[in-house]
């Protein structure tokens, strides 16, 4: 029996899939030079949009899945950034759908679950565009389930997207070590219950204070020495 004034290891560690185990940016930075000098900015919008689109279709009970979001939030970024060619645009679609891991990703992730701990992915992404993320970037091997919000209709931070870990994998909340460098679905997490960690990548200041993680680290990494 583990001491009441500690908690006990987490069982399960669950990740978010955008951004925390794969590269966002990764899609405008192989385009570039052909995107031009208003590629970091088209990367910026199109990932603000593509999220707020999430947000404001949960909120008003009009999904759309992710895929379709995805290629909406880049028509937005790329009509403010003075257009792309069409070619392009197919271009960047398809990169999103095989977009680079973190560098520190394999590794960590194996050396978890090599002592034990389940993993999983919890994504607002469909299920097409994480098997394909997951197959390209080489992780398949790591993940016992990859959970997809598209089962439900409803985008994280809706409580019924976290609910997805429990009812497929049977674990409490308590148990899990939930893994995210998007600071809104650490909020979301943490008030669901889980053992929130966010993985502040870039150094950002911190926000939603009153629904903190349990620990912030650099990259994924830092799960060795929690
Ligand atoms: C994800 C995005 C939102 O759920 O980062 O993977």
């Amino acid at each position: 029996m583990s001491h009441p004034l500690f908690s006990p290891r987490p069982t399960a560690y669950i990740f978010d899939a955008y951004g925390t185990l794969f590269d966002v940016h990764s899609a405008v930075a192989r385009h570039r030079a052909a995107i031009g000098d208003q590629a970091d900015r088209l990367s910026e919008i199109w990932r603000l949009k593509q999220l707020e689109y999430t947000w404001v279709r949960s909120l008003c009970g009009a999904y759309r899945d992710f895929a379709v979001l995805t290629a909406e939030a880049l028509d937005f970024a790329a009509a403010r950034c003075g257009g792309i060619a069409s070619a392009l645009r197919a271009d960047l679609i398809a990169a999103y759908q095989c977009l680079d891991a973190y560098p520190e990703v394999r590794h960590t992730l194996a050396e978890l679950k090599g002592k034990g701990a389940r993993l999983a992915i919890l994504s607002n992404g469909t299920q097409a565009m994480l098997q394909d993320a997951i197959a390209s970037a080489g992780l398949a091997d790591l993940f016992e389930a990859v959970l997809s919000v598209d089962d439900i209709g409803i985008f994280k931070t809706a409580p019924q997207a976290y609910a997805l870990v429990a009812s497929h994998m049977g674990v409490a909340p308590d148990a899990v070590s939930f893994q995210s460098s998007n600071r809104w679905d650490v909020a979301g997490a943490a008030r669901f219950g889980f053992r929130a960690v966010w993985i502040n990548r870039s150094g950002l200041p911190d926000e939603y204070l009153d629904l903190a993680p349990v620990a912030q680290i650099a990259s994924l990494e830092g799960l060795l020495n929690l």
